[in-house]
């Protein structure tokens, strides 16, 4: 397939290394590092220094020596290296989670799907990916510095704007109803602190049989959110699961699981969008002595107020690091970072 016709991103990851391009460096060690190639560059260790222009017009995966000879093996980042080392603002899904979200929501390509919120764009990436270039992402952020951030590591991975993707500024439940029409869409992918508070809207725009997505990092969204689906009636029962991927310690005869894992990132939900006027049918439940009353649910659920990322245990981000994060994935794009691709 020429470079004309390939889908957007598909050349840049084929073929000799590229100025501007981001390689990863392997050491004998297995420490890794991520440069971006720039004729005349160097990347200096304690090691001593290794001229980008050994690296650049080379095949992927090839071997360089620095000037004291310590070898690096040099690599295109995949995905999920590059979701992990690009500039962020909020938290970003990690690709285990991303992975189970394409597969689980069934995301195809060129489904129409919405999403909030974008934070440092790394599940846009996936969706973008999955949705392909005859697809269509729409995403939502309230935050401008972070759709900043999500932009600047788009057009880097991609080489440029995607043609599938449309990024919003405001609250997805009053942006969505007045940007898409009712029924119109897909999938609906939210990773955001409060997720129930859009309800009407997902319900508004999913197509009957679509389905609606959450990530949510602690059991107490998972619960609201759940209990939320179900009251509202317009959807199916919710599925939920985690994932935990544990990394194995291959060597000789010691093959054993890794000591240290991520043992903690989110807890995902589904639920599907039924035809309109249609009553869902439930699993029969048989009521239950421990069954929690409305007077229970009122004293341990916490009041609008209180949801907050403190109050959750997040990480908050300083407006000077988003800044940052901001001006790093702006510079990204414009050092032409994967940009020269179609000068051959
Ligand atoms: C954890 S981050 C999303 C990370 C993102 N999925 C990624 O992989 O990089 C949550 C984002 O949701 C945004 N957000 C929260 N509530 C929102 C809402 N109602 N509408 C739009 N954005 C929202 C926040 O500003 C924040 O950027």
């Amino acid at each position: 397939m020429s470079p004309a016709t390939s889908p957007t991103g598909a050349d840049q990851r084929r073929g000799p290394f590229r100025p501007g391009e981001r390689v990863q460096l392997t050491d004998e060690k297995g420490r890794m590092n991520t440069v971006t190639l720039t004729p005349g560059g160097a990347f200096h260790t304690h090691k001593g220094l290794l001229a980008h222009d050994a690296v650049i017009g080379q095949p992927e995966g090839c071997v360089v020596s620095n000037d004291t000879g310590h070898r690096y093996q040099a690599l295109r980042p995949l995905l999920s290296d590059f979701v992990l080392s690009m500039p962020r603002g909020a938290a970003v899904v990690y690709p285990k989670d991303a992975g189970q979200i394409i597969t689980m929501a069934d995301i195809f390509p060129g489904a129409r799907v919405v999403e909030a919120g974008v934070g440092s764009g790394a599940l846009s990436i996936s969706l973008l990916r999955a949705v392909g270039d005859q697809g269509y992402l729409h995403s939502f952020e309230r935050r401008e510095e972070f759709a900043e951030v999500a932009r600047g590591n788009v057009e880097t991975i991609f080489g440029g704007a995607h043609p599938a993707w449309n990024i919003s500024i405001g609250d997805f439940q009053d942006e969505v109803v007045k940007q898409e029409e009712p029924g119109s869409v897909d999938r609906v992918v939210l990773d955001m602190l409060a997720p129930w508070e859009c309800l009407d809207a997902v319900a508004t725009v999913l197509a009957p049989g679509g389905v609606w997505i959450n990530y949510v990092a602690t059991v107490t969204q998972l619960s609201r959110t759940a209990e939320a689906i179900r009251a509202d009636g317009r959807f199916t029962e919710p599925n939920a699961w985690e994932s935990m991927v544990r990394g194995w310690h291959l060597e000789g005869l010691a093959v054993r699981p890794d000591h240290r894992m991520v043992a903690h990132t989110g807890f995902l939900l589904t639920a599907r969008r039924l035809a309109e006027g249609v009553t869902g049918i439930s699993p029969k439940r048989r009521p239950s002595k421990t069954e929690f009353s409305d007077e229970d649910l009122q004293t341990w659920t916490p009041r609008d107020g209180d949801w907050s990322p403190e109050t959750l245990g997040e990480r908050v981000v300083s407006d000077r690091k988003l800044r940052r994060a901001a001006k790093d994935a702006a510079s990204t794009v414009q050092r032409g970072a994967f940009k020269d691709r179609d000068k051959d």
